[in-house]
């Protein structure tokens, strides 16, 4: 490639990739429609009040690209989210009610209500979401 083509090519990718930053910024203030605060900072509803009291937990499929567990019901205090994929392999951890944590059925990991590590051999945390009922709707976003 010779120098000018690539400072051409250089150029006319540089513009094009700033373009839908440009128009983000444009369209910010006048719609909020921007990709970027769609998901990843806003609340989410991930289901109905009669959906998580039915069982006591509710596993939310694709939120927006990982799953969520939340546990608790109408009557809880505190609503527990987290995502339910074993940091050790990747497994999906259920709830233990009675002892009030989450374990993997692939190698015994257990993680508190929290999210932390109660045993091995996972050592990461799961992650943790807020989560909330406003009306009739459970509603989650990530901390
Ligand atoms: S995948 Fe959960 S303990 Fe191994």
């Amino acid at each position: 490639m010779k120098r000018r083509d690539f400072i051409n090519w250089v150029g006319l990718g540089g513009i094009a990739s700033s373009l839908p930053v440009a128009i983000c910024l444009q369209q910010r203030f006048a719609i909020a429609a921007c990709s970027e605060q769609t998901t990843s900072d806003v609340w989410q509803t991930v289901g109905t009040v009669a959906e998580l009291d039915q069982n006591g937990q509710l596993l939310v499929k694709k939120f927006p690209s990982v799953n969520v567990l939340l546990v608790g019901t109408s009557e809880s205090e505190n609503l527990i989210a987290v995502n339910p994929t074993c940091t050790h392999s990747g497994c999906t951890v259920t709830w233990n009610t009675e002892g009030n944590k989450f374990a993997c059925p692939c190698h015994g990991a257990e993680y508190g209500s929290d999210g932390q590590v109660q045993r091995g051999p996972a050592t990461e945390p799961l992650k943790t979401y807020t989560a909330k009922i406003e009306n009739n709707s459970v509603l989650v976003k990530p901390n």
